[in-house]
This record gives structure tokens, sequence and C-alpha cells, in this order.
């Protein structure tokens, strides 16, 4: 077995409404907290349709789904019983399927597992998901669209929530009802919510935000990521961007980042001109 005990990594989970920017954030969030070269950073892809993948331009060869799917196979044909050997096979398959780029670690989830059945090999998994994160300071999980997630696996160890939306009532309505859900259901220790795609400060300012959802700041609608998702390339070569410096303000006001200057949590992230 591997030394699992040694970090306590800050878990942040990005939820929302399908399509509000969870996958583009994560990926700004994962190029952000990797640009100090001290911090192991692990992404998370927990969406099965794996767009971290892509916005981080990892190539996925193996899934956790993959890894269960095969050790399933394997008990049902008898070629592994016994408890222990199940275990450091799995331990072994989830450090490979880690795709590694210098100080980011990358995992992707796959597809949500079937309920009822198999308990035993989902919760060993998900200890050996929260094993793995110990080995990391800074764990970023790119949620599936919905509140689903909420009480599976990876959501388990959340120590900061990162609730996404745009500007709809709709979306910060998803906000909110996953904000309650995961009261109930996670033990975190913060929840912020992040606005994005908004187009300017007066539509920033005309929104209604529900009181419980403290809100970290607001993220302008940038002509780079929409360019780099258009061109397929990866969040990770963008050096500096609106969104980005909106992104790291954020950042700092849930305290995952220490930056001179802001401490307002009702400020705008970047102040636009318009
Ligand atoms: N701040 C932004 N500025 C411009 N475009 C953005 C911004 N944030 C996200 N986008 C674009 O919006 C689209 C949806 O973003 P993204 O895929 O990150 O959302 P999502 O919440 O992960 O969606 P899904 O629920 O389908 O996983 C993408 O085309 C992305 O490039
Ligand atoms: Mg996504």
């Amino acid at each position: 077995m591997h030394n699992l005990q040694k970090k306590k990594a800050s878990v942040l989970a990005l939820c929302g409404k399908g399509g509000v920017g969870k996958t583009s954030l994560s990926a700004t969030i994962v190029k952000i907290l990797s640009s100090d070269s001290n911090n192991k950073v692990l992404a998370i892809d927990a969406d099965p349709a794996v767009g971290l993948a892509s916005a981080l331009g990892v190539y996925i060869t193996k899934t956790v789904d993959d890894i269960r799917n095969e050790l399933i196979q394997r008990v049902e044909s008898g070629k592994t019983t016994d408890k222990a050997q199940m275990l450091s096979m799995l331990d072994y398959e989830m450090f490979s399927a880690l795709e590694e780029k210098k100080n980011i670690a990358f995992l992707a989830i796959g597809r949500p597992e079937l309920e009822g059945c198999y308990c035993q090999v989902n919760h060993i998994l998900k200890d050996l998901i929260a094993s793995v994160a110990n080995n990391f300071d800074f764990v970023v999980i790119d949620g599936e669209a919905g509140i689903e997630q909420i009480n599976r696996r990876v959501m388990a160890k959340v120590s900061h929530l990162i609730l996404v939306s745009d500007a709809s009532a709709k979306g910060i309505n998803v906000a909110k009802t996953i904000k309650e859900v995961s009261d109930n259901a996670i033990d975190y220790k913060k929840a912020g919510l992040i606005l994005n795609r908004l187009r300017s400060k007066m539509e920033y300012e005309k929104l209604v935000i529900p009181a419980e959802l403290d809100c970290l700041g607001w993220v302008p609608e940038d002509e780079t990521i929409r360019s780099y998702d258009i061109a397929g390339k990866s969040i990770l070569e963008i050096d500096d961007s609106p969104a980005m410096l909106a992104v790291k303000n954020c950042l700092s006001e849930i305290g995952l980042l220490v930056t001179s200057g802001q401490k307002n949590s009702r400020k705008p992230a970047v102040a636009l001109t318009g």
C-alpha cells in the first residue's frame, strides 16, 4: 500500500446547473492552484461526459468505473474472492489510472455506479479515492450537472463546495437547492457561489441572490475561454485572462488563495467597463 495518510487536501467540488461553466471554472482553478509548483493538484472528472479531460488536455486511458467493472468481472468469474487481494488490486489500479502532468494529476470517475449492487466494491473505491486525495494539496472535482452526485462516492470528503451559476434565475435556484441538499448530505467546511459569464457589473448588481448563498464574486464572459473551447485547446495554456483574474479573487474569498487586497465578498471579482 502507498503512504495514504500524508496530507490533508483541500477538496473543492464545483456543482451547478448544466452548462453554467463548471468544467471551464474547474480547469481554471486547476491552472491557478498548480501555477505554484509547490502545490500538488488532483483534478477529478466526476462527470461521465468527461469534459474536464479535454479542458485540461488530458487523454484518459482508464476510469474508476473501468476499474470497478474489471474487478466485478474478476469476482464473478471466481478469480478474485479474497478481500486483501481485492484491495491491493484496486489500490494498484487506482494509482495507475492517474494521468500525471508535472504537479497535476487527473482521475476520471466514469459512469455513475448502479444503485444497490456491489456495495463492498463501491465502499472500497470511495475510501481509495479519499486515500488518493491525501497525496495532494488540492483536489478539484468537476461535478456532474444537478444534485444527484452529492451523495455519491467522490463528494464525501469535500471541504469547499463551489456552487456555480450563470445569471439565470434557474441557475441560481439550482445552486440554492444543491446547497440545501449538501447541508444535510456532506460535511463541508465552506461553501460559496460563483456567478459565471456575466456581461457587466450592472448585470451582477441586478441579480437577486438568496441570502444563504455566500457570493464569492462574478466571472465575466471571457473571449479567451470561448475561443480555447472552440479550438479544443487546454485551459492550462491560458496564462492570464479576465476570467482567470476573477476566479483568483473568488478563491481568495473562500480562503484558498492568499492574495493582497480584496476581502469583501459582495464586491465584483473583476471590474468591467460598460
Ligand atoms: N466565463 C466564460 N466566458 C466565456 N465562455 C464561457 C465561460 N464559462 C464557460 N464558458 C463556455 O460555456 C460553455 C459551457 O461551459 P462548461 O462546459 O464549462 O459548462 P458545464 O457547467 O461544465 O456544462 P455541463 O453541465 O454540460 O458539464 C462552454 O462552451 C464554455 O467554453
Ligand atoms: Mg462540464
